[in-house]
């Protein structure tokens, strides 16, 4: 598809749903799903983060595109049900688990409890033996170090995530012991947003050397081993796509070498992602609803801003305070080659709202439309989207050329464990505290 296809389809996305929105177009995750199976095989499985974008429809659609789903709470545990994924391909990562959380999981035959703490590893153990199971876990390490170079990473760094290499082995045992749960591999999430296909190389070849040793050091023939991909996109001018070609021709004989061992031969070993699958699927569109020329400065001020997408904002982890890439849609005045450096800002009464500084777009008046790259991980289910009370944006995903409005509903979101009979005197304005402290 052509960007002026794609123009043409965001286009008619805004006419008919509204603005601000997102749209995902699934020919793009296509191929980039391709383009992993091309160069790893069979050699590696896929899963998704769901955290990435956690729309319903996407995970439906998903199901029949990756091997399975990361969870990261008992929310998103069923959103992928609801979207008909099979609880057993399902991992469960996160270092705040609660405890009705991991409840909930093991009932619902979460196919791998990843273990972050001995805390978790105790309470899995006693879910799952009150409940006559033996639930598989995956224990996430947190290692000493990584190659240099590997995007944001957390190595040899005092982290909430996984447990520390230095004190593993001791951990390892005691979760060994524990009759409820069934050690089936590891877990790594090496980093995120890296796009030095060498260092990716190294890197994946360091998990793999970290889950030999462990594995032999506890007598481990794991089911499944996890690296958290750190794949990378390109957001910003100047930045190249990973060379995935170079990651597989210098890891595919290390993961053949790696098979060979009896130990692993019937691993699967997964490579887990969420911004290299669907950010660049996604666009964030929003209208320009004024502009201004203030102390020279050329701005437009638009219906969406950081409380519909933060990350373009740049306040959002690792993403550097860049402008995302983006375009404005049909050019109405004079020609594209005819840009100004123009500020991008959103609806909210806060300077950090702001999507674009001094960035070179085609002169922009009221009621034009720009679309925002790289935004379908990440958007929406990063960002603050009740700050000024605009309505929620619409989603729209992009099947072949069929525009699909796939808007949550947030109002039948999880339920919040919270005694109904209090929430209703709280909008009395007598909460049973307070009633018994006047009492
Ligand atoms: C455990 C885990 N897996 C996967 C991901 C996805 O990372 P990315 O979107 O950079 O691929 C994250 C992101 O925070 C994560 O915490």
């Amino acid at each position: 598809m052509t960007r002026s296809d794609e123009d043409e389809l965001l286009k008619r996305a805004a006419d008919r749903f509204g603005t601000p929105c997102f749209v995902y177009f699934t020919q793009r995750i296509e191929q980039r799903i391709s383009l992993l199976r091309t160069n790893f095989g069979p050699d590696l499985g896929l899963s998704y983060a769901v955290k990435a974008n956690p729309n319903p429809a996407l995970l439906e659609w998903l199901s029949g595109e990756v091997d399975h789903l990361d969870i990261s709470s008992a929310g998103e545990l069923r959103l992928a049900q609801e979207a008909g994924w099979d609880p057993a391909l399902l991992s469960f990562t996160g270092p705040g688990k609660r405890e009705a959380e991991i409840r909930e999981a093991i009932r619902a035959g979460v196919g791998h409890l990843v273990i972050e703490s001995l805390r978790e590893a105790r309470i899995a153990d006693r879910i799952a033996r009150q409940a006559a199971r033996v639930q598989p876990v995956l224990v996430r390490i947190s290692p000493e170090s990584l190659p240099k170079g590997f995007g944001d990473q957390m190595a040899g760094k005092p982290t909430p995530f996984g447990i520390d290499m230095e004190v593993a082995h001791d951990a390892i045992s005691i979760i060994q012991s524990l009759t409820g749960l069934s050690l089936a591999g590891f877990h790594i999430y090496a980093g995120t947003q890296c796009l030095k296909a060498d260092v990716i190389a190294e890197t994946y070849r360091h998990l793999l050397d970290i889950f030999a040793r462990l594995c032999s050091a506890h007598d481990v023939k794991p089911a499944m081993l996890v690296m958290g991909s750190g794949l990378g996109v390109p957001y910003h001018q100047g930045e190249t796509p990973v060379d995935l070609r170079f990651v597989s021709r210098m890891l595919n004989g290390e993961l053949s070498t790696f098979r060979k061992e009896p130990r692993f031969t019937n691993a699967k070993i997964v490579l887990e992602l969420g911004r290299y699958l669907v950010s660049q699927a996604g666009y964030f569109v929003t209208r320009v609803v004024s502009t201004k020329t203030s102390r020279g400065r050329r701005i437009a001020i638009c219906d969406g801003g950081m409380n519909n997408h933060l990350p373009a904002s740049g306040h959002f982890g690792m993403v550097m305070r860049r402008s995302y890439r983006m375009h404005s849609i049909g050019v109405r005045n004079g020609s594209a080659d005819e840009t100004e450096a123009v500020d991008v800002v959103g609806p909210l009464c806060t300077s950090i709202d702001r999507l674009a500084s001094g960035v070179e777009l085609p002169r922009l008046d009221e009621g034009d439309l720009i679309a925002v790259h790289n935004s379908g991980a990440y958007g929406l289910t990063a960002s603050p989207v009740h700050f000024i009370s605009h309505p929620m944006p619409e989603e729209v995903m992009v099947v072949a050329d069929t525009l699909l409005r796939i808007t949550r509903s947030f109002a039948s979101g999880p339920a919040r464990a919270c005694d109904s009979e209090d929430a209703v005197r709280l909008v009395d304005g007598t909460h049973p505290a307070a009633a018994n402290q006047n009492a």
